[in-house]
């Protein structure tokens, strides 16, 4: 039986200390989303306006001008930063105000909290320390298939009324899309939950991995490469605190090692950056990068369009399940099954991480 941590999902503004992994890279966004215009995102309890100067740096400061509070994200950006929409302050992506229209002398405190960013791969990556401010301790992780020339990809941003752990547990874990998703990359369910699981864990990353020789190929699988009847399935789940890379996709039976790294067929890399709004609310920030067949169109879009339905059918399975629990509150304990044996590693992981920030 596991337990539900339902006492955890209350909000407060601590600043996500004891609610959140600190001490980590989280997805802000995707690069594409910074416009010219400013962006006002809840990040682990902390508002937070994201914008790029038009010097081209991407920044993030608190949603707070520290002269009356109005949202910074009501301003306007400039060259070299962002400008209060009441009074004018202008501050500099470091947090520090720089301009203080009709006044001359700027007061050292005249400054906001600001956050390291670092914007790679199509990514923005945002790094929430704990209250004492440390200093990230390690890179952004990277993401090369946003790079990758032999794929082209998809993104997408969801929010979701549910805590952050309803959705790893759904990526983690994917016994459901025989169930929810049949429509698009289900397939064969009593195939998926008869599969072998093989979940392995290193520090603070767990992979789940299941193949499936021998299997239909589901409708987005067929649009996009030319399966007869069956093809050699995989899926391979990694979570990783803040993010999950999930590898999923299909070759022609026996014509490879499935397992392989370098193995052929069709390939679907997607990345999903589940990052906590409040402890009842998440954002989500998905890609999807495939490859595509000579001798078939590429089906980028509408493969994204597909994986975008998709996540709609999980994020109204994950909206229901939390509305359930708390409906039936804290004593209703869940009874785990074969598949639960990564999520349950994962949600391990993020328990000692809340205590303690930076173990590994
Ligand atoms: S509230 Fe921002 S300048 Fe006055
Ligand atoms: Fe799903």
């Amino acid at each position: 039986m596991s337990e539900l941590k339902l006492d955890r999902v209350t909000p407060s503004a601590s600043g996500g200390e004891g609610q959140f992994p600190l001490n980590q890279w989280y997805v802000a966004g995707f690069s594409s989303e910074l416009t010219d215009k400013p962006i006002a995102r809840t990040l682990l309890g902390q508002p937070v306006v994201l914008f790029r100067t038009a010097e081209g740096q991407a920044a993030a400061l608190e949603d707070r001008c520290c002269h009356r509070s109005l949202p910074l994200s009501f301003g306007s950006v400039e060259v070299c930063g962002i400008r209060c929409g009441y009074h004018g302050l202008l501050y500099a992506p470091n947090g520090q105000c720089i301009e203080i229209p009709g006044q001359e002398k700027i007061p050292s405190r005249a400054r906001v909290k600001s956050y390291t960013m670092s914007e790679k791969q199509h990514l923005l990556w945002i790094w929430m320390s704990d209250s004492s401010g440390t200093a990230p301790t390690h890179n952004a992780p990277d993401y090369p298939h946003h790079d990758n020339p032999e794929y082209s990809f998809g993104t997408g941003v969801f929010h979701y009324d549910a805590p952050y752990q309803l959705v790893h547990d759904n990526l983690l874990d994917l016994s459901h899309v025989g169930y929810v998703h049949a429509k698009t990359i289900g397939g064969n369910a009593r195939q998926h939950m008869n599969s072998k699981l093989e979940v392995t864990s290193e520090g603070n990353v767990v992979r789940a991995i299941r193949m499936m020789p021998g299997t239909p190929p589901p409708p987005t699988y067929k649009a996009a490469w030319p399966f007869a009847a069956s093809c050699d399935r995989w899926q391979e789940c990694e979570f990783d605190v803040t993010h999950l890379r999930i590898f999923t996709g299909a070759m022609e039976p026996g014509s490879g090692q499935i397992d392989a790294p370098d193995r052929g067929g069709f390939h679907m890399r997607g990345f999903h950056g589940v990052t906590p709004e409040t402890a009842e609310t998440t954002h989500y920030f998905w890609s999807i990068a495939t490859n595509h067949h000579p001798d078939m169109p590429d089906t980028i879009d509408i493969t994204v369009q597909q994986v975008k339905d998709t996540f709609e059918e999980d994020r109204v399975i994950i909206e229901a399940q939390f509305a359930n629990m708390k409906k039936f509150g804290s004593a209703a304990s869940w009874t785990d099954i074969h598949v639960d044996a990564g999520t349950n590693r994962a949600r391990r992981i993020v328990e000692k991480l809340v205590q303690q920030p930076d173990s590994r």
